[in-house]
């Protein structure tokens, strides 16, 4: 069986030519290493930053500091706003005007994470690339891979001018009902830092500013306006906080996007805790904050840390209110905004433009679409998680099967998330079917379909077989269907997204009872499942094979036949825990589901830091699938593991592919135990490619703050002195090998 690798992907080398500049770092003792701006680029703009902020007028510098929304018919920006020019070709999600006498660049920023997106504001734009959802990369567990996606989104955000890319997800999936999951990459910290810091330094290499988003605990979208995030304060940092932490370290972030909801009684965009005692003070962030889209609520949110207000428009539709520059102005000239902080907000800009060279351009690095296509098919094979498999699966290629293809609208397309992430490929959508629903994002509800579809590539990937569709319209139609033929490859899908939360694990229309059905009239059922989260699969132990493929992106169809035939060994672990049920969740119900659209919602997240496989681990719970499970068409043996303390716990130990395939595999090193306190956390992984009967020997390191306990009286972490148990596990509930070292008691900032 033979693998298709895009070069350099897999190496864990990184190509080093296509880097602009730039300081490489390894981790202690990983493979994994990360390439980010470097420090004397950073000094440079600082310095150039201070530089020309002084020559600016105040009214340059306001006109700095808030964006407003390109104009769409019958959109939420309302009338073209009169600072975009008339001669624009690209409008987007985000406008600023420049300053072209001192070489200041406007500022257009673009959505999101999995592309370009185009929603209405360029009638004439032919389509990006769409890429797979966050949670499918996730999945792939390959920061490389994530990286040459941000440079692939870049070049296509360069050739219409954007010079900010609102990308970098990575809100923790904290809550399995959380429509926006799939534009975040896992429920850890530490595995949604390392990715979502390579998506930005994959961005920011091509010289457009990248941006991690939604500060913070934006895990859930019911009423998301009016939603209060309580947490205890030291569970933050050892978890949404950490991620953000150890994103920024790793890749220097041009910006930050705060979120919608409330932290703790105060809106992100003006949480003053967050913004400047942690992340400006306290880790010393450089870069500017802006506000989600109609999220400023007042001008002292600038007090509070806030350094631009996006989309303004929209805060005028939300809130009733106009721009809070001309309410900042007044209190500039009444003195209740110093000149240093509006100094301050316009030099994080300026030098976030400059260190990646937004200002100095050039001719755009040039942009092919094949290669990108390549990168996209890659992230959704290695991002399909084979769940489930009795041995059916690969099916025979060659065999003259009666396969049966059975509903998710598998005759048209694969699907995608809907909302301000959604991309619309070249050639546009196979289709949209409108959803629909409350609130601003009601109408962007929709559920899009990419060609080519599954049918189509499941009639390559098997030229001898005979295909019969059957759309899954009623469970008795479709089980007729099953019924005459070998093989029944049945489709579930689920349209999540902004805006909306789901309201249970099942599936929508009916789905499960189609293919509890097609499963009772054939025993040869596998299912292909397209969602952004867990699903409860009330069908599992009828059927043969589960895939889950996530929202795959536009190859994602040839990428699931490629795994059914085999043509690829399935390599995707599950960056998300699949529970039994929501009663193994640590919110059964979820507050304000069901409440109308404006009502006020508080969510406390009292599992803390313990989030999806770690509160199962506290639980002594047994999970439908763990987080990292995932199934391979090899074998794989860990053997040899030695561990040794000090600063820090590395691991060593032996991996060996004992099967008869080549395929890739991720062990990860889980923490156990700290010093007699039971305690679960990833601390390293690594995606390791192996040829039948090759061995490889494989070193973790762990960032010291996952061995750590926040004291928040202090404002350090510290390590309990004593016996430290690690695992290397196939998944957090598979630990295969287990070793301890001693770790002696020790306090560290930041
Ligand atoms: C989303 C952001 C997005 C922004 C601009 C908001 O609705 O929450 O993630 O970047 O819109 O489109």
């Amino acid at each position: 069986m033979a693998t298709t690798q895009v070069p350099g992907t897999e190496s864990g080398e990184l190509d080093s030519a296509r880097i602009a500049r730039g300081a490489e770092a390894r981790d202690a003792g990983t493979t994994i290493s990360t390439v980010s701006l470097s420090r004397e680029t950073l000094d440079e703009a600082d310095a150039r930053a201070r530089e020309i902020e002084q020559q600016l007028t105040d009214d340059e510098r306001f006109s700095l500091i808030f964006s407003v929304m390109g104009h769409v018919p019958g959109g939420l920006a309302g009338p073209r706003d009169p600072r975009i020019p008339e001669d624009l070709e690209n409008m987007s999600a985000g406008y600023t005007p420049g300053v072209p006498r001192l070489g200041i660049p406007a500022i257009q920023s673009s959505d999101a994470s999995m592309g370009i997106t185009n929603p209405g504001y360029r009638p004439d734009d032919k389509g990006a690339t769409a890429f797979p959802s966050l949670i499918a990369l996730g999945a792939s567990f390959n920061p490389q891979l994530v990286r040459e996606g941000g440079e692939a989104i870049a070049r296509e955000a360069r050739i219409r001018g954007f010079n900010v890319q609102l990308a970098g997800g990575c809100n923790l999936a904290r809550d399995p009902r959380n429509g926006r999951n799939f534009e975040y990459f896992s429920e850890d910290p530490y595995l949604s830092a390392v990715l979502a810091a390579e998506q930005v330094n994959g961005i920011q290499s091509q010289g457009v500013v990248s941006t991690l988003k939604h500060y913070t605990l934006n895990c859930n979208e019911t009423n998301r306006h009016w939603l209060d995030a309580l947490i205890d304060p030291v569970a933050h940092r050892e978890s949404d906080l950490l991620t953000f932490q150890i994103a920024i370290e790793r890749s220097q972030p041009g910006s930050i996007m705060s979120g919608y909801n409330k932290i703790n009684g105060e809106y992100a965009g003006g949480n003053r805790h967050l913004l400047n005692d942690v992340l400006k003070d306290a880790w010393g962030y450089k870069g500017w904050v802006m506000s989600d889209w109609g999220a400023t609520l007042g001008w002292e949110f600038a007090l509070n840390g806030l350094d631009q207000e996006s989309g303004a428009q929209a805060d005028r539709v939300m809130w009733g209110k106009e721009p809070f520059t001309s309410d900042l102005k007044e209190a500039y000239t009444s003195g209740k905004l110093p000149k240093e902080r509006l100094s301050d907000m316009v030099r994080r800009i300026l030098r976030s433009l400059f260190a990646v060279g937004a200002d100095n351009w050039g001719s755009a690095p040039p942009v092919d679409m094949d290669r990108h296509d390549a990168v996209a098919l890659e992230g959704a094979r290695q991002g399909i998680v084979l769940l489930k498999n009795d041995g059916v699966l690969p099916l025979a290629s060659d065999a003259p099967l009666k396969i049966a293809v059975i509903g998710g609208y598998a005759q048209q397309g694969v699907i995608s998330g809907t909302g301000s992430g959604a991309v619309s490929p070249v050639g546009g959508f196979a289709g949209v079917i409108k959803i629909g629903g409350a609130g601003v994002m009601g109408k962007h509800r929709n559920l899009f379909l990419f060609a080519p579809s599954p049918l189509e590539e499941l009639k390559k990937a098997f030229p001898k077989a005979q295909f019969d569709f059957d759309p899954g319209y009623t469970p008795a139609e479709a089980a007729l269907t099953a019924k005459r033929c070998d093989v029944v490859i049945a489709f579930g899908i689920r349209v999540e997204g902004e805006g909306f939360d789901s309201v249970d694990l099942s599936l929508p229309w009916g789905q499960d009872a189609v293919i509890d059905a097609v499963a009772t009239a054939n025993p040869n059922t596998i299912v292909v499942v397209e969602t952004g989260n867990p699903v409860s699969m009330p069908w599992r132990d009828k059927v043969r094979a589960i895939l889950e493929a996530w929202y795959p992106g536009q190859s994602g169809a040839r990428a699931i036949a490629d795994v059914l035939a085999g043509r690829v060994n399935p390599s995707g672990r599950l960056p998300i825990t699949f529970p039994e049920s929501l009663a193994q969740t640590p919110r059964p119900e979820l507050p304000g589901l069901g409440t109308p659209w404006g009502s006020a919602v508080t969510i406390d997240y009292n599992e803390g830091a313990e989030i999806g496989y770690r509160w199962f681990a506290k639980k002594g719970a047994k999970p439908m699938f763990a987080f990292g499970h995932g199934l391979s068409y090899t074998t794989f043996e860990y053997s040899d593991l030695k561990v040794s303390g000090g600063e820090t716990v590395t691991a060593s130990f032996d991996v060996k592919n004992v099967g008869k395939h080549a395929g890739a595999d991720v062990p990860q090193l889980y923490l156990t135990d700290a010093a007699g306190e039971k305690r679960m956390r990833l601390l390293g992984f690594e995606r390791v490619t192996l040829e039948p009967g090759e061995n490889r020997r494989i070193t973790l390191g762990a960032d010291p703050r996952l061995l750590a306990r926040f004291d928040g009286e202090v404002g350090k972490w510290s390590i309990a002195e004593g016996a430290h148990q690690v695992a290397i596990g196939k998944s957090a509930a598979d630990l295969v090998l287990r070793g301890d070292t001693y770790l002696s008691a020790r306090q560290f900032g930041v």
